[in-house]
């Protein structure tokens, strides 16, 4: 699929986007190792998370949905997954694989991760070396590429690790390995990440400890069945904060978004821009802070990127490029390496299609220097990458002429119905 973006005025109205991509995928897994029926709301029905789903199935796990966000799922406790037929196919889904990799290392059977083209080349060691740590056997190819074979009937043991790089992947998949392993698992970031799985493990009754920096469980307890009620995805959201706030006449409302600390670098960052953002009716939902959005358009302005925002806006930055390339002025961003291990190399895909449109813009090994100017028009790669896709598709906000946009099926991954919920508030992307 392409996009034809044909340059579109101002975005206007009110909108849901739809589910949290990490937690739509934490309520599949922790449902499923739980005990008991849990019900999940406001589900991602994104390829990443149904791949998900996939592999709890073919694991035995007896989920009904998802039906208007809405899934049921037939946990089977701590213990009671089985073999699967074949191998587990995670799409293009990172979260997938490296937190399945942590539940899966201490079964007692034998499993194979598999995913799509780009998934295939993403760094998987990070996770290996944890695992093989408490007790795993896990082979894969060269430079910790999956495949991986997780071998079972191995006994994990309970380590202490410190994170090497802040990745709530890694993260995740080592206290998920925890749950299974004897004795005490913990771990310390070298700065906050996402914390949506140990949130989510509290919302199943399980224990996990935050002391002084160190976040840890206890293996060999039991989580029991939730309601999980899951916002809209601030990922998601980005494109359309960053969309109004370029477009000159835009007021837009974002509802229901989810509002976690770990999460909102997006908005720190486009409030540093000078961007026009209102929180409405900050609430907590299931355990989760969310807020409606109103953003309206206002003059942004280039700005030094802080590091410490980096890994709280990890996902948003090909959005924040777009911002950016708007912007009076010089943007610098360093300290982000992993963007270039995402689901392409986000710093030379974003520049490309940059440097097509006309905007100048200077990589760097761990971020990129982008000088504000004025968009043309352009035929621009996505390298199968969904949220490139979707930054371009919002830069023709401010383009002089149309932006073709190649490779856009992968939009599915994240935010199915994208074009048809953008075009509602005011973008003109056909789609063929
Ligand atoms: C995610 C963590 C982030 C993020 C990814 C989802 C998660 O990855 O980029 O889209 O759900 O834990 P890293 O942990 O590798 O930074």
């Amino acid at each position: 699929m392409k996009f034809l973006a044909q340059p579109a005025g101002a975005l206007t109205g009110e909108i849901r986007v739809p589910g949290d991509k990490s937690m739509s995928h934490r309520s599949v897994m922790l449902g499923s190792l739980a005990e008991g029926v849990t019900r999940v709301h406001g589900f991602l029905e994104g390829e990443d998370a149904l791949a998900t789903v996939a592999a709890f199935r073919a694991m035995g796990v007896r989920i009904e949905g998802p039906t208007n966000g809405e899934l049921t799922i037939h946990g089977v406790g701590l213990r009671g997954l089985r073999a699967p037929e074949g191998p587990l196919d995670m799409g293009n889904s990172g979260t997938s694989m490296r937190l399945l990799s942590g539940l899966l290392a201490g079964q007692t059977f034998d499993s194979t991760l598999v995913g799509d083209g780009s998934l295939m080349k993403r760094p998987m060691g990070r996770v290996i070396t944890p695992l093989e740590k408490m007790g795993a056997s896990i082979s894969s190819a060269e430079e910790g590429r999956p495949p991986l074979h997780i071998k079972g009937g191995r006994t994990l043991t309970g380590i202490h690790y410190d994170l090497p790089i802040a990745s709530a992947q890694v993260k995740s998949c080592v206290l998920l390995a925890g749950l299974i392993a004897d004795g005490k698992t913990s771990v310390t970031e070298p700065g906050p990440t996402r914390d949506h799985t140990e949130r989510m493990l509290r919302g199943f009754g399980y224990t996990v400890e935050y002391t002084a920096g160190v976040i840890s469980v206890e293996g060999g307890g039991c989580l029991q069945a939730a309601d999980i009620d899951i916002p809209a995805d601030i990922s998601s959201a980005a494109f359309f904060l960053v969309g109004a706030s370029i477009a000159p006449g835009s007021d837009l409302l974002l509802k229901h978004v989810g509002m976690n600390p770990t999460r909102t670098g997006v908005l720190n960052i486009l409030q540093l821009m000078g961007a026009d953002i209102e929180i409405i009716d900050p609430r907590e939902v299931g355990g989760e802070p969310v807020a409606d959005l109103r953003v309206r358009h206002a003059p942004l302005k280039g700005i030094n990127i802080p590091e410490e925002f980096v890994p709280l806006a990890i996902d948003e930055f090909p959005a924040l490029f777009i911002a950016a390339a708007c912007a009076e002025g010089t943007t610098v961003l360093s300290g982000a390496e992993e963007l270039r291990v995402k689901e392409s190399d986000r710093i030379a895909s974003m520049a490309k299609g940059l440097t097509d449109l006309g905007i100048v813009n200077h990589p760097t090994p761990d971020g990129i220097v982008i000088e504000g100017g004025s968009m043309g028009t352009a035929t621009v790669e996505t390298f199968d990458d969904h949220r490139i896709a979707m930054s371009f598709a919002i830069a023709s906000l401010r383009s002089t002429g149309p932006i073709s946009i190649l490779d856009c099926d992968h939009v599915a991954t994240s935010f199915p119905g994208f074009a048809e919920l953008a075009n509602g508030v005011g973008l003109k992307l056909d789609y063929q």
